[in-house]
């Protein structure tokens, strides 16, 4: 068996991997170009990406489409041919807004998860951006493919299968972990890839199945692609390398987790989140962190009722501020050093094709 390349919107990857994108400020530009020049997919994530900006408060639409038009031009100055997208969380408010705007920028694909995006293809049906979902179940695939085959005759570029070991929002309740139903994601790809056959034979269109969640290391990536994956979504690993744009307190958390560091947060967007246990987790067990603003960023957030505000503990934690919130995936406590994106990628190559050879 052999690693196949990746093609999105008529371009090629050498490497079947994306690197997931990452709120608040997390997967920027900096990491795009770096992963882009390496040969994987980047995608950068739109979710409150204006945080930082001076009138980010008083209007976060506006400072986040600027922030958003400004990184996509930077990227593209120099890495006008590599494959870039943006993730577009579907719980997010304007949602409409948000992917028109896209639709109109030099990105190659939208993908959207944290929620059902029925409606993206109507935002990007005729423009030359593509669409592609994140979902935790072969069943929300096979709704979103019906959906978007009846309402729109459209079809997505690819599917992220994410299992239960990811970072940030999980695709499963609280009550899904408790009780053990979870399903792993060699099952869900498994299971995606039966239900995509009839639409890829209607629209005569092969859609990449991506899976992601705990992807680590080489082996990991041999092992799902064995498993029938096309590609898989790699996160976590990329916030310890030198150009993502986390803070070096926030990678510094990342390199020094232990197993039992990571845990399962609530969030306010209705969804369990993975976070590293810190001051703001401890405090959450017993009490909860009355918001200093809103931004009115998420359509499910219960504004009276909710443990802390999740756009100003993302944010905090991304601007260096240990005691902020700080997503990651499960296999964190796993990785040890900052390296180079470049680095990063050879050795995952490296360590697949060696198990790859054995097939
Ligand atoms: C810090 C962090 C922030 C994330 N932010 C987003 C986001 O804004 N939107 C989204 O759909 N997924 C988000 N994710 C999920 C990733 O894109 C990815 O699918 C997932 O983390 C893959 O698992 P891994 O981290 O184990 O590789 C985030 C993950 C992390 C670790």
């Amino acid at each position: 068996m052999k690693i196949k390349e990746l093609i999105i919107n008529g371009k090629t990857a050498k490497f079947p991997i994306i690197q997931g994108g990452m709120g608040i400020r997390i997967s920027l530009g900096k990491l795009a170009k770096a992963c882009m020049n390496s040969g994987i997919v980047a995608t950068i994530s739109a979710a409150q990406i204006g945080f930082l900006r001076k009138g980010f408060k008083d209007n976060p639409m506006k400072e986040n489409l600027i922030a958003l038009s400004e990184e996509i031009s930077n990227i593209r100055e120099n890495n006008p041919d590599g494959i870039l997208g943006v993730n577009l969380m579907h719980a997010m408010n304007n949602y409409q807004e948000f992917a028109e705007f896209l639709s109109k920028q030099d990105i190659d694909f939208i993908i959207s998860g944290a929620g059902l995006p029925v409606d993206l293809p109507e935002y990007i049906k005729n423009t030359k951006v593509k669409g592609a979902f994140i979902v935790s179940s072969a069943r929300a695939a096979r709704l979103l493919l019906k959906s978007w085959d009846r309402r729109h005759h459209f079809m997505p570029e690819f599917i992220v299968c994410e299992g239960p070991l990811a970072g940030g929002h999980l695709g499963f309740t609280k009550d899904d972990f408790d009780s053990g139903n979870v399903e792993d994601l060699e099952s869900i790809v498994r299971t995606t890839k039966e239900i995509i056959k009839p639409f890829e034979e209607k629209y005569n269109k092969q859609i990449p199945i991506i899976a992601a969640g705990g992807i680590n290391d080489g082996h990991d990536i041999a092992s799902i692609l064995k498993s029938g994956a096309d590609g898989v979504q790699m996160a976590t690993r990329f916030i310890a390398s030198d150009e993502c744009d986390a803070s070096d307190e926030y990678k510094d958390m990342i390199i020094k987790s232990k197993e039992e560091d990571i845990v399962r947060v609530e969030s306010p967007a209705g969804l369990p989140g993975r976070a590293i246990r810190n001051y703001l987790t401890n405090i959450l067990e017993t009490k909860r962190i009355k918001p200093k603003y809103c931004v009115n960023c998420l359509k499910t957030c219960n504004k009276s009722n909710i443990p802390y505000c999740i756009t100003e503990q993302l944010g905090n934690s991304s601007n260096g501020d240990n005691k902020g919130l700080i997503f990651t995936g499960a296999k964190a406590y796993l990785i040890t050093k900052i390296e180079s994106v470049d680095e990063i990628v050879k050795r995952l190559i490296a360590e697949c094709k060696i198990d790859l050879s054995f097939n």
